[in-house]
Parts: structure tokens; sequence; C-alpha cells
């Protein structure tokens, strides 16, 4: 990111993706569906599994790989349809600027020990990330 900034959006769309940091939502059917061959009636009750989604190896090539330069990053990290997120332009706005603002300052960063995951099995994110860096 360094020698090109301008692979600072796709790696937030990589980040969002990889994180998933909203892991699910309910829906209810409003009528019969197939999906993949799965039979849906509907009033029935599905969970939107947005982690599983976003590691799709149908979709995906190396899903668990974390790539900065990924093209078509088509995640569904904000959710899809009427009710996607409102504030997905926002989230992708301060990601930007906090990189764009960070970069100039620093020559290197990188984990400095083992970063723990908040447990949580809807929203969850880093609890603690040890970093080291050195100043540009
Ligand atoms: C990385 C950050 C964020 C992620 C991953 C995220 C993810 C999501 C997801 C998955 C949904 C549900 C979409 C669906 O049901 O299809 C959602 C809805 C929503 N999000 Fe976010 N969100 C983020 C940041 C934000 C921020 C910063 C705001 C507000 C400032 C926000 C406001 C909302 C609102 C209001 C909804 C409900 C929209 C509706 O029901 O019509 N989100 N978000």
């Amino acid at each position: 990111m360094k020698a090109g900034p301008s692979l600072i959006p796709s790696m937030i769309e990589e980040a969002v993706r990889g994180t998933t940091p909203v892991k699910h939502f309910m829906r209810n059917a409003c009528e019969d569906a197939e999906v993949a061959g799965r039979k849906i009636a509907k009033g029935d009750l599905l969970m939107l599994s947005y982690y599983s989604a976003n590691r799709d190896e149908a979709v995906w090539d190396d899903p668990y790989i974390f790539r900065i330069d990924r093209p078509d990053n088509g995640h569904i990290a904000f959710g899809h349809g009427a009710h996607v997120c409102l504030g997905q332009f926002l989230a992708r706005m301060e990601l930007r600027l906090f990189w764009e603002e960070l970069l100039p300052h620093i020559q290197s960063l990188g984990l400095d020990g083992e970063a723990t995951i908040h447990p949580a099995n809807f929203i969850n994110g880093p609890e603690f990330i040890p970093l080291a860096f050195e100043m540009a």
C-alpha cells in the first residue's frame, strides 16, 4: 500500500470481506422459492450467513487469502437488497481517510504478537491487536 496508495479502496473491500463484522441476519421467506437446489417454503425462517457467503468457494478464488488487489470484490458484508447497510458509504470513507492519513507517517507496520477477536456470533471485531511500527 505504501508503494501504491491507489490500492487503498480495494484493500478496504477485502478487509470488510475478510472480517465480515456482521455475521448474519434472519429473513422470513414471503413466497416459495428454490435456491441452489434447496426448496424454501413461504414463511420459512432463513439465516443469511454473510461470513459464509463471503468465503463461498463457488464465488471466490482462494477465499481464505487476504488479497489487497482482489478484483471485482462483490462481497455482501453490508448485506443486500432493500435493507442493505445505510452506513456503508460512511464506513468506507472512514476506513479510506484513516489509511490515507496514516500511511505517509509510517515506514512499516506489522503484528507484534497474537491478536484476539471478540467472541460473538452476531457482530464482532478485534479486541486486542499488538502492533509494531516504524515512523517514516
Ligand atoms: C464495516 C462497517 C459496517 C458493516 C459491516 C455493516 C453491515 C451491515 C449489515 C450486514 C446490515 C444488514 C443488511 C441487510 O439486512 O441486508 C446493515 C444494516 C444497517 N446499517 Fe450497517 N454496517 C456497517 C457500518 C454502518 C454504519 C457506520 C452505519 C451508520 C452510520 C450503519 C447503519 C446501518 C443501518 C441504519 C442499517 C439498517 C438498514 C435497513 O434496515 O434498511 N452501518 N449494516
